[in-house]
């Protein structure tokens, strides 16, 4: 195969005349925001609730303005504020942690597992303490958490789980798709996700008064068919607007056919990269059936690789015209995490980064993967088998 040869590859985001249609639709409705509670007439955003809470199983999805702010609310309506703890894994971007800031409290970061990428939950037990309030699930890469066996450990200390879906849009595992296993998941459309509208985020739960909680405080403290100005709790402005909604609408028709090329894709190319020696695959987490896929990671070892370094293993992928995703770095790495001066008045004792903490030896695994790891995003995965075999063989020639 001449590597020489680009591969035209399929581009992000991927849209056509009924997008158009749909925004240009909101333009001439002269009604460009959701609307109020009780008159609720942005129709694309209340529709748009009700279609993506049925795509993913769930009795309630409440529309944000982006993936973020989902995280804040969902917390801030589970009860999460000033001192509590929230554990988090250390592999994920930096919302699943700020968010959790922003409510005052103190994330705890949770070393992965080195095969599936998500939080170790054999580690999630010994960062438990009386302060300990909530579980931040990341479905890292869409591969999902194991959530019976973490649903079991909040049991027992009685700690909630907000899973975080920003990359599991339409993952499902042992039957159940995720955001239904904890107390809320969070969803975020940005411009890089599977299902986007350049920004956005939800929340989906199942409990009726939680429900109601996350919209109260995402929209000012009102009540949904309530006065306007009728404001109940603190709460403030998070809705999501009608353009956004609209394309979300279309956007989620053509969304369970790339869910489903992804998904055969993947396997794809799980099969023939698990086969060179020296790569290593996100392994599905056994019970999962359906993956998000918003990155495919692919884990090298060096010394199979002439000891390439990570870097020139994305310089040459670039080269050849493959596209890829930066890797996170690891949250304990982070600047604003190297010092414990978060905000004011919060007692960050407990917390597991800052100063000599956040030495890279008390997060040995997260630390190896991210050393030797590099990401495909999400699109790639809609390309056809041709373009997957290049991919498969440019890596095999790097050897
Ligand atoms: C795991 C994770 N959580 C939360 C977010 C935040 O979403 P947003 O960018 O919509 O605020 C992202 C965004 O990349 C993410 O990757």
């Amino acid at each position: 195969m001449a590597f020489k040869e680009k591969k035209d590859f399929p581009q992000w985001p991927i849209w056509n005349k009924e997008d158009i249609r749909a925004v240009e639709a909101v333009i001439k409705s002269n009604n460009w925001w959701c609307g109020s509670p009780a008159e609720q007439e942005g129709k694309n955003v209340w529709a748009f609730q009700s279609e993506f809470a049925e795509f993913q199983q769930a009795k309630y999805c409440i529309a944000v303005s982006n993936g973020t702010v989902a995280i804040e609310v969902a917390l801030l309506a589970l009860g999460v504020g000033m001192g509590d703890e929230v554990i988090v894994p250390d592999y994920t971007f930096v919302a699943s942690a700020s968010a959790v800031v922003a409510t005052n409290a103190v994330p705890i970061f949770c070393d992965i597992d080195p095969n599936t990428l998500v939080m170790d939950i054999n580690k999630v037990e010994s960062l438990i303490t009386p302060r300990t309030k909530a579980i931040i699930a990341v479905h890292f890469g869409g591969n999902p958490v194991e959530m019976d066996r973490l649903c079991e450990i909040a049991e027992k200390y009685n700690i909630k789980i907000v899973e975080d879906c920003a990359h599991a849009h339409g993952a499902r595992y042992r039957g159940k798709r995720v955001g239904n296993w904890g107390e809320a998941g969070t969803f975020s459309f940005q411009a890089s996700k599977v299902l986007t509208s350049g920004e956005g985020g939800a929340i989906i739960c199942n409990d009726d008064f939680l429900a109601e909680e996350i919209y109260s405080i995402s929209d000012c403290g009102r009540k949904i068919r309530d006065y306007f100005y009728a404001h109940y709790r603190y709460g403030t402005n998070y809705r999501m607007s009608e353009f956004l909604a609209a394309i979300l609408r279309t956007q989620l028709k053509k969304f369970p056919a790339q869910h489903k090329l992804r998904n055969e894709n993947a396997k794809y190319l799980n099969e023939k990269l698990g086969s060179i020696d020296g790569i290593s695959i996100m392994e599905p987490t056994p019970g999962s059936e359906e993956l998000g896929y918003y990155y495919y990671p692919i884990v090298f070892d060096p010394s199979h690789f002439g000891n390439i370094t990570k870097a020139d293993f994305y310089k040459k992928l670039n080269e050849a015209g493959i596209p890829t995703e930066d890797c996170y770095p690891p949250l304990h790495t982070l600047t604003c995490f190297k010092e414990v001066k978060l905000r004011k008045s919060i007692n960050y004792s407990n917390a597991n980064w800052g100063g000599k903490k956040s030495d890279d030896k008390n997060f040995p695994v997260v630390t190896n993967i991210y050393s030797r790891s590099v990401q495909l995003p999400q699109y790639l995965l809609l390309a056809e088998k041709g373009q997957l075999d290049y991919v498969v063989e440019f890596i095999r020639s790097l050897k």
